[in-house]
């Protein structure tokens, strides 16, 4: 089982467009060590031809272009993206299915009935695409069951329930529903390796904990430092958390969350990092605390094979 990340970084992308914080002003002039990143999204793949697309992101044609396994060029027009897989309806995560609107034929596309219903609502690029090449809709249930994929043979995918946010669009921000936002557990039924990823996560609850346990691989939400990061910089009136995002440092923050997982051989991966975040700068002291508690910090291009 491939993983690759194709863009670590958290909406707004890093450096983002209008932003002058010491992070994105910093690495645009190259006066920080900092690597530039693209919008949340991962791919993952059972034979290394065929992927899964988790999150379209509106930089997917540069994580296209710049992942040439994603194109193999078989016949006229193709693409290596076998499916998608969408973990919320957040803008930084569908946007990118509006760009692969020229496909030959329907996307596969696997989302919660609640991520769906927005996609058709809210921000209802469901209905538009249809004239396009519109969807081939997988709904994504919590029976129990695990989900099999065709494009991934061997794979298996069981979807976690997780206590996020809705989009600011949505009518449910406020009023959370199952399915809002989901973690996956991708398990590689030949060797039983397993990867959680979850690039929004608010709370930590039970099963969410079980599912970080169960894993080889943790490339989870590193949205922001400090919940107030946003509002001392001047940027936004919003926490962290209202955002749905659990913080790293501080008090029950994603740092004490994953040093409470101990499994053997596990890397724990921050992905879906705030460009405000100061984990960005490769040598600044907030790196090198993750380092002293074995945390990585995600980077476009990444890749791990379970
Ligand atoms: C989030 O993760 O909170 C959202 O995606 C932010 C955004 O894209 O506007
Ligand atoms: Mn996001
Ligand atoms: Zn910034």
């Amino acid at each position: 089982m491939k993983i690759k990340v194709l863009g670590s970084s958290a909406g707004g992308g890093f450096p983002q467009w209008n932003c002058n914080c010491r992070n994105c002003d910093g690495v645009r002039r190259g006066t920080i060590n900092a690597a530039r990143r693209t919008q949340s999204s991962i791919a993952v793949s059972a034979n290394g031809v065929d992927w899964l697309l988790v999150n379209a992101s509106p930089d997917v044609l540069a994580q296209i272009a710049a992942n040439p396994e994603l194109q193999p060029a078989r016949r006229i027009r193709d693409t290596g993206i076998a499916a998608i897989l969408t973990v919320d309806a957040q803008i930084d995560h569908v946007t990118g299915l509006l760009m692969l609107r020229e496909h030959a034929t329907p996307l596969s596309l696997y989302t919660t009935d609640a991520v769906w219903e927005d996609l058709c609502t809210g921000f209802p690029i469901g209905p538009l695409l249809f004239d396009y090449c519109g969807f081939e809709r997988h709904a994504i249930i919590f029976d129990g069951g695990p989900l099999l994929l065709d494009a991934l043979p061997g794979v298996q995918i069981d979807a976690v329930p997780l206590t996020s946010k809705a989009p600011p669009y949505s009518p449910h921000r406020t009023a959370p529903r199952l399915g809002d936002n989901i973690g996956l557990v991708f398990t590689n039924r030949a060797s039983g390796k397993r990867a959680f990823y979850a690039p929004g996560i608010g709370v930590i609850e039970p099963p969410v904990l079980d599912a970080m346990r169960s894993a080889d691989l943790l490339l989870v939400d590193g949205t922001m430092w400090t919940d107030d990061e946003m509002i001392r910089l001047g940027i936004l009136q919003k926490r962290a958390t209202e955002m749905g995002h659990l913080p790293q440092s501080g008090p029950g923050g994603m740092i004490e969350v994953l040093d409470s997982i101990e499994r053997a051989g596990v890397r724990k991966v921050l992905v879906h990092i705030n460009n405000t975040n100061p984990i960005l700068v490769d040598d600044g002291p907030e790196r090198r605390t993750l380092s002293e508690h074995g945390i990585e910090v995600g980077y476009d291009g990444m890749a791990f094979d379970l």
